[in-house]
């Protein structure tokens, strides 16, 4: 006689906690989602970056002891967007939610939420800080105003009016992320505003007050940075993914560039009475440094060179700029000869080369 496997089914809800340096409150979480989840057939994903405080490891004891408790750590990634869909894709539930691990979400409204999605008539359930009923809890009026602001701003792209497109608690079905997730973003912190708007108008979409309450351990992880990745994400799907706020910092620093130049070029030439070819040159050799270092410090800050990487790179950035300046001269020149109009032929010299160094030293000075 043969003994048929001990089979279950999938649970039909899959919470996903991103987590890095959280270990301290993931067992406080699992208590509570014992609590909270009661009769309900659920599982727990932590999706872990690596957390030197050993989160990965803390979670795999409890889940020795609970198998819904499992955990994906991901090695030499980071990213809160990416760890979310990670999770999402991981799991076979029908319904998976996404909840902070630090005890800032209620995760008593998930019952409510599991509830608005069984219903049939609604893909995502948003947890909102900003409808009637919620609210942020005692947010400093400055995280609240970047938040208020981020909201209006993200309400003009996506075309869904949210009340609180970056919270990053909310349940879906998890078949909507299927066929758009390979075109979410994988950094920073707006995952639900990236799968609304790619998701498009389609989706239905409902909101759930709840307070957004205080930390419990460790710290945030919400960053400069991450203000920064959410505005290139806005603006890249303002334009149609046409500009990147890197090829606008790109651009900046070019433009900074050219005071630097003539700065140099005054200061050589008529201040210590160099030879005008030779403050000139000097004036090149210093602004393209000086371009070199601020992309690298701002355009490209999270794949910035350092030690010998850095010499080498401002190396090949010298030669990429020479390149640039070249065709520079050859496209000003040649839309000179056919337009006659120094500015657009300045103009469009320029681009050229700005074009030509974003797209060539992003390629070889700053690879991934
Ligand atoms: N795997 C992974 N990788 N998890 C991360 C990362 C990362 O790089 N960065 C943060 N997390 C985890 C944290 O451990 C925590 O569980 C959760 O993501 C939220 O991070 P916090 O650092 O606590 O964010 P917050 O409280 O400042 O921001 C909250 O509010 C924002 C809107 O104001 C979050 O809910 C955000 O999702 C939300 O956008
Ligand atoms: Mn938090």
């Amino acid at each position: 006689m043969t003994i048929a496997p001990q089979t279950t089914t999938a649970p039909e809800l899959s919470v996903i906690v991103p987590t890095f340096n959280e270990s301290e409150n993931v067992p406080v979480l699992v208590e509570r989602l014992r609590v909270a989840l009661d009769g309900i057939n659920w599982e727990m994903i932590v999706v872990d970056d690596d957390s030197p405080d050993g989160t990965a490891a803390v979670t795999r004891q409890i889940g020795l002891t609970d198998t819904r408790i499992r955990c994906i750590r991901r090695v030499g990634r980071r990213g809160l967007a990416g760890a979310c869909l990670e999770g999402m894709l991981a799991s076979q539930a029908r319904f998976a939610a996404v909840i902070d691990a630090d005890l800032q979400h209620d995760e008593k409204l998930l019952v409510p939420m599991l509830a608005k999605l069984r219903e049939g008539a609604t893909d995502i359930v948003i947890g909102t800080r900003y409808a009637a009923g919620g609210s942020t809890g005692d947010f400093s009026s400055h995280r609240k105003w970047i938040s208020v602001t981020a909201t209006r701003v993200a309400n003009l792209v996506t075309g869904h009016p949210l009340s609180d497109p970056l919270s990053g608690f909310f349940m879906l079905r998890r078949e909507v992320v299927d066929p758009i997730a390979a075109e979410l973003s994988t950094h920073g912190f707006k995952i639900l505003l990236d799968i609304v708007s790619t998701g498009g108008p389609s989706l239905r979409i409902a909101e759930l007050p709840y307070t957004f309450g205080l930390r419990l351990q460790g710290a945030s992880k919400l960053d400069t940075r991450v203000a920064f990745d959410y505005a290139g994400l806005l603006l890249a799907k303002a334009t149609g993914g046409f500009l990147s706020l890197r090829f606008i910092f790109f651009c900046l620093v070019g433009i900074s560039g050219i005071g630097v130049h003539f700065a140099v070029l005054w200061i050589g030439w008529r201040l210590f009475g160099l030879h005008f070819g030779w403050a000139q040159a000097l004036a090149i050799a210093v602004a393209v440094a000086t371009n070199f270092n601020l992309n690298n410090r701002i355009t490209y800050r999270d794949q910035r060179l350092t030690g010998v990487h850095y010499v080498t790179g401002l190396l090949l950035f010298y030669v990429i700029s020479s390149v640039g300046a070249i065709s520079n001269l050859s496209v000003g020149t040649w839309l000179f000869g056919h337009e006659q109009t120094w500015w657009l032929a300045g103009i469009g010299g320029a681009m050229m080369s700005v074009v030509w160094n974003y797209a060539v030293s992003s390629l070889m000075v700053w690879r991934r």
